[in-house]
């Protein structure tokens, strides 16, 4: 069966840049920005993007498209005995960020339709820690499943089966050919609606003054490029996929850099609409505005449903800034499960449809343990070890096993052969010596750190069996699927580079 195809490289664009803007950043960068010294972190941040961040999502687009594969057929095609990385990166997204993430998904969907009647009242939260999460006292303590957003993450779930199941073209492609105008409209309506309100301009002095004084703590440093990792979607098997689709002649180079401006364009903006609202609600309070915001999940859903509350035709703007997060989360949500559905079609020949019926479902049913009232302490230790070490270690693999077991060199040449930006030898180094190094000292760093005390405070007991082994037994699956025979013939093939 031929490969599936991108109607046009502006669909592939419009998907990648779909994967990328998601739930991250509208509120976490608008809060690493908050906490770590306001304009002053852009300078990380954007040497994080530049040093980090495009050279990968190069690289993966690169073997995505030269190996034509999913992460797992790419691995394959290098070296059957990394095929496994290949699956560790799709299992570990699967199976563990899609269905916390679908979950917050769920939530801002719940805060869309409590917008209209500001149904969260007079403390916003209360209203969200103890009677929409009714969080309980520790990760052991599941209690009950929360209805309303159970039932928010049935719709959630049957968007993305509803998306994924229909196809490269006819779903992904089309989907984003409406999520990404939708939500850029959203946010210029925000952005605008956000600057005539009072108190917005020392909001938006708060987040761009910079406060340098902050560069010489390396924590800042080790945000700004996991921050990065995260919102390119780097790490998660989707932008290999994604460029495997692409066809023959595709400019690899123009779209990595397109697709990750737009990506940080798009965080900087928003910014904006988060941070003139924290004015706003400074000064209808009185308050300063370090005292608004207290922790970056506070600032979605406790901040602004304040503020939305004091605001005039403030049920609306809630409504706007609530579904501007579920288009984002939507086509997130939809390129991590497609990312899976690739691997496992590209190996065992497996039916789209029945693949992705069985997944929606096997998905929602496993994203149920976040909708108990231990879901947010779950997803928070779910969250920690699967960003901080599943994605950072697949990061500092890729780099080696494409560094150095694959010929870099050749991988340059594919891709200058048929991009328009060429990449020179700085490439190479960054590929093999500098992104590994950057992202290993991240990885001690957070070792240090984990082994000092449990994380979160939640006790080692929760933080081995929820975090470590949730991330081990992804692991254990990546080597079962990598041992299982090969149905199609597909990773016997070589690249697009061997003719
Ligand atoms: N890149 C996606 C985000 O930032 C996963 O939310």
């Amino acid at each position: 069966m031929a490969r599936e195809q991108w109607k046009s490289q502006f669909g592939f664009l419009l998907a990648a840049v779909g994967s990328a803007i998601g739930l991250g950043n509208i509120w976490r960068f608008s809060y690493l920005a908050y906490e770590h010294g306001g304009g002053a972190f852009l300078i990380p941040y954007l040497a994080a993007l530049f040093t980090a961040g495009i050279p990968l999502l190069i690289l993966e687009y690169g073997i995505g498209h030269e190996r034509v594969g999913s992460a797992p057929l790419a691995y394959a095609k290098i070296s059957k005995r990394w095929e496994w990385l290949g699956w560790w990166a799709v299992l570990f997204v699967m199976f563990g960020i899609v269905l916390y993430y679908t979950v917050v998904i769920a939530w801002c969907l719940d805060y869309f339709l409590l917008s209209f009647s500001l149904g969260w009242g007079n403390d916003p939260n209360g209203f969200f820690f103890r009677e929409f999460l009714q969080v309980s006292g520790s990760p052991a303590e599941v209690g009950e499943i929360r209805t309303p957003i159970l039932a928010a993450l049935a719709v959630v779930w049957l968007i993305n089966w509803a998306v994924v199941y229909r196809g490269v073209q006819r779903g992904i492609e089309l989907a984003n050919r409406i999520f990404m105008p939708t939500l850029l409209l959203l946010i210029v309506v925000l952005v605008a609606w956000s600057f005539t309100l009072d108190g917005a301009g020392k909001g938006i002095a708060a987040y761009l003054k910079p406060d340098f004084s902050r560069l010489s703590d390396p924590k800042v440093w080790i945000d700004a490029y996991s921050q990065i990792f995260f919102t390119l979607s780097l790490g998660f098997g989707i932008m290999i996929a994604y460029a495997s689709y692409l066809p023959r002649k595709a400019d690899i180079t123009r779209n990595a850099l397109l697709t990750a401006l737009i990506n940080s364009g798009f965080s900087l903006f928003a910014g904006f609409a988060v941070f003139a609202v924290l004015g706003f609600m400074a000064q209808s309070q009185g308050k300063a505005i370090a005292d608004v915001a207290s922790e970056s999940i506070g600032l979605a859903f406790v901040a602004y449903p304040q503020a939305v509350s004091l605001m005039p035709g403030g049920n609306l703007f809630g409504a706007l800034f609530f579904l501007c997060l579920v288009v984002a989360g939507l086509s997130s949500a939809v390129s991590i499960i497609e990312a899976f559905v690739a691997a496992v079609v590209d190996k065992f020949g497996a039916s789209r449809q029945k693949l992705v019926t069985f997944l929606s479902i096997a998905g929602f049913l496993g994203a149920t343990v976040f909708t108990t009232r231990a879901g947010l302490l779950w997803l928070d230790i779910v969250d920690h070890f699967v960003t901080h070490y599943g994605l950072v270690l697949v990061g500092i693999l890729e780099c080696f096993v494409v560094g150095w077991l694959f010929n870099l060199p050749r991988l340059r040449r594919h891709i200058n052969r048929i991009s328009s930006v060429r990449l020179g030898a700085w490439w190479d180094f960054l590929i093999k010596l500098f992104v590994p190094g950057v992202l290993a000292v991240i990885l001690v760093g957070d070792l240090v750190n984990e082994f000092s005390k449990p994380y979160g405070g939640y006790g080692w007991t929760a933080v081995i069996l929820i975090g470590r082994d949730w991330l081990l037994l992804t692991l254990v699956g990546a080597f079962v699927l990598a041992c299982r025979p090969w149905r199609t013939g597909s990773h016997e093939e070589g690249g697009r580079s061997d003719d």
